[in-house]
């Protein structure tokens, strides 16, 4: 329920999460690469990312075009089938170290599969 609380606990949670996923990510040599050749403010982009993931919780529709739209837009290049699966599973990992709720988990995972086939050429 998208109460006050809930969503007080859900905005610091995805804080950790999203501050534990980029430095995992970033232990990765496509994103290390890409981050840097792209000059991207990490700080910036953490924000941004918290508060995208915290609509995907809040938001009940299957396919929202507005998140389609936004990710298509933030990643103008395309990436391969490779570092699409390290992306994901990198979430994967890092929703496991922080403990992330089982039911929030699948939620955004299924919606992120989702997002990444927006942005993936095969
Ligand atoms: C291999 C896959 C991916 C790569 C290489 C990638 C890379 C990037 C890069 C380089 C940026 C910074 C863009 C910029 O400011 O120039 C970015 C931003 C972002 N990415 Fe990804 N990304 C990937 C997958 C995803 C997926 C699946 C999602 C969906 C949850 C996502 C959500 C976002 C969001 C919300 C932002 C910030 C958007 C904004 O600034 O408004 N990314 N990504």
């Amino acid at each position: 329920m998208a109460n006050r609380e809930s969503l007080n606990l859900n905005a610091e949670k995805i804080k950790e999460l999203v501050e534990v996923f980029y430095q995992n990510l970033l232990q990765e040599q496509y994103f290390k690469d890409t981050f840097k050749a792209r000059g991207v403010d990490l700080n910036l982009l953490k924000s941004r990312q918290q508060s995208f993931i915290l609509a995907l919780i809040m938001d009940d529709t299957e396919v929202n075009a507005n998140h389609q739209q936004q990710v298509q837009t933030r990643h103008s290049f395309n990436t391969s089938p490779e570092n699409a699966h390290i992306w994901i599973r990198v979430m994967e990992e890092s929703m496991e170290e922080i403990s992330l709720d089982e039911t929030i988990r699948t939620k955004l995972l299924t919606k992120m599969r989702m997002l990444m086939k927006t942005i993936v050429r095969d």
